[in-house]
């Protein structure tokens, strides 16, 4: 029967089906034949993890400050909060914008206009040996390619980040519940130089 019906529909429409076993947990990550990760399409409405103006992990000062915004599916971070850890499939995704200053009645401070890209991370073991992926999309890539293996993500996230491959030193939300049950990596907090 299944077999009848995925004959009924269109290519893109039988992978969809497929990929989605009932009782899976959605969304998760979706590659095409070549293996490329397609662009989550609704990541805005994920579960927001933080903001951050003007990040910079190299002393030097950057000219042009921006913002970004982290987010990550609901169901990835339900489970983090009954284990403080990162399920398989757990998808993250950095929303990088512009920022303005002077306009309408604003006099200071910053606030985010345009998208200028989008930096996503993904744990899936099942596909890379790492475990973690990284993955760079224009301001309207629809696919990206893994990084290479050894990439700057990946060593940068492995040295620094508090729990697993992330930034929960950074994620106010998360912080106490990785300290609570003990996957948080109190070292990872001190002032590093970035590698
Ligand atoms: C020099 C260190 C460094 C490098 C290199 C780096 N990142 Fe990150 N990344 C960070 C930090 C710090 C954060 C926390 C940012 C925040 O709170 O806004 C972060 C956060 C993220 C997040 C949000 C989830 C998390 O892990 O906390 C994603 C997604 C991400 N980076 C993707 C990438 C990708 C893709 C690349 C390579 C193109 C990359 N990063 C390179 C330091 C790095």
């Amino acid at each position: 029967m299944k077999k009848f019906i995925l004959a009924l529909l269109t290519p893109a429409a039988c992978v969809a089906l497929l990929a989605s076993t009932p009782g899976e947990k959605m969304p998760r990550p979706q590659y095409d034949e070549k293996g490329q990760l397609l662009r989550p399409a609704d990541y805005r409405e994920w579960i927001f993890l933080s903001a951050g103006f003007g990040m910079n992990y190299s002393p030097a000062p950057d000219s042009h400050e921006m913002f970004t915004n982290v987010f990550v599916q609901r169901w990835a971070y339900d489970e983090f909060l009954n284990s403080g850890k990162w399920p398989e499939k757990s998808m993250f995704v950095i929303d990088e914008r512009d920022a303005a200053s002077r306009s309408s009645i604003n006099q200071k401070g910053h606030y985010q206009t345009d998208l200028t890209g989008l930096a996503v991370e993904v744990k899936d073991s099942a596909r890379n040996p790492d475990k973690w992926a990284y993955y760079g999309f224009d301001a309207d890539g629809k696919t990206a390619r893994a990084m290479p293996k050894g990439n700057a993500c990946w060593s940068c996230h492995e040295a620094h980040a508090a729990v697993e491959h992330t930034f929960v030193q950074f994620y106010p939300t998360l912080k106490p519940v990785a300290k609570k049950f003990g996957t948080y990596n109190e070292a990872r907090e001190q002032v590093a130089d970035a590698k």
